[in-house]
């Protein structure tokens, strides 16, 4: 395809391929049989790898298929159906999973909490305690604190953020995930371990994200509380998400988190982010956030959207009326960013 007529693919990491290496690590483990239901040689090493690269010998690891099940499922085993999962008012699991965690929970409600650049605070938690009928049968009761880290809008919390959030959390016996669909985009713009930004921080249990960010159909529960196992394991059997042939998803864990494969790709989705970014401010584009992972939300009116995405470059209409969302992947180029950038600068000049 010339330069002309490419397309650049900005819509969502969803929308990327597959990474080589996992590609081949799917191919290498389709050799003879193998024991079903995760009892492989593949689940045993991606849960020794996880083990490793969290520094935790008693983690325990389960593969699902998509992002919305490790977060209903996690979230249902820690909550009650009486139990209510507090989070920030734009995350996914409140305004994107169709209310999964309600359904696997047996009917907990998802109440979502303010807090400025779409990350909540240890104030928005305690204000949410307040207007609680604590013990009240008429009121849901908060059971649990979800992170989303980044956000759905590219935002990152510190590990201190997170610290802090869980021990507010604390106060009142909440349990605390995190939905880390982007883990790995949020733990290469803080340089920290993975450990610092999950359990050292407080977090009780993980849904770690594989597939957006060069994976090919895994995502993984990650608990760091073994006493939830038993949950977890009829949980999910129950709600289908225990496949046969896992070794195939296993595989792909394993080779996501082996010589920081997932550091490598996230590297790369945040690095072309960050230069769209800094190329749609020469242009005078303004940002609505300040990219801080693989995501940028820019202000561009309807019209000059149109043509942008008429001359061939890929992207959602989302984050709000005139907010385009770019989102790039591990597969975004340098020329991808090139190119968008000239299709834009036509668009803002026409
Ligand atoms: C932050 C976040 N969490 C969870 C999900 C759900 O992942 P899936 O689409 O694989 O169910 C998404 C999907 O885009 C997401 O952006």
């Amino acid at each position: 395809m010339t330069g002309c007529d490419r397309i650049v693919e900005l819509r969502s990491d969803n929308s990327a391929g597959v990474s080589e290496e996992i590609l081949d690590a799917v191919g290498r483990a389709n050799s003879g049989g193998a024991a079903a239901y995760g009892a492989d040689e593949w689940t045993e090493r991606a849960r020794r790898r996880v083990a490793e690269v969290f520094e935790r010998s008693d983690v325990s690891v389960f593969p699902v298929v998509s992002g919305t099940a490790a977060n209903a499922i996690a979230l249902a085993t820690l909550c009650p159906p009486w139990g209510a999962v507090l989070c920030h008012d734009s995350a996914h699991v409140l305004q994107s999973e169709c209310a999964a965690t309600s359904m696997f929970s047996g009917g907990a409600t998802i109440r979502g909490i303010p807090g400025d650049g779409w990350k909540t605070t240890p104030d928005a938690v305690e204000a949410a305690f307040r207007t609680t009928r604590w013990g009240d049968p008429h009121h849901s009761q908060p059971t649990v604190l979800s992170l989303t880290n980044p956000t759905d809008m590219g935002t990152v919390y510190s590990p201190d953020e997170i610290a802090a959030l869980a021990e507010t959390a604390a106060t009142r016996g909440l349990r605390v995930h995190l939905d880390g669909a982007r883990l790995a985009n949020a733990i290469v713009t803080l340089g920290c371990s993975p450990a610092e930004v999950t359990w050292r921080a407080g977090v009780d249990v993980v849904s770690l994200g594989a597939t957006k960010n060069g994976a090919l159909s895994t995502d993984a529960i990650v608990s760091f509380d073994r006493t939830l196992d038993e949950q977890l394991t009829f949980r999910l059997k129950r709600a289908g998400h225990v496949p046969s042939k896992m070794r195939f998803q296993s595989a792909q864990i394993e080779a996501y988190l082996t010589d920081d494969l997932w550091l490598r790709l996230a590297g790369a989705a945040n690095r072309t982010a960050r230069a769209l970014a800094d190329g749609l401010g020469h242009l005078g584009v303004q940002l609505a956030a300040t990219p801080q992972a693989n995501m940028v939300f820019a202000n561009i009116a309807a019209a000059t959207a149109d043509v942008i995405e008429a001359a061939g470059v890929h992207f959602h209409r989302a984050g709000g009326p005139g907010t385009v969302r770019f989102v790039t992947s591990f597969a975004t180029t340098d020329e991808d960013i090139t190119l968008a950038l000239s299709r834009v600068a036509a668009a803002v000049r026409a």
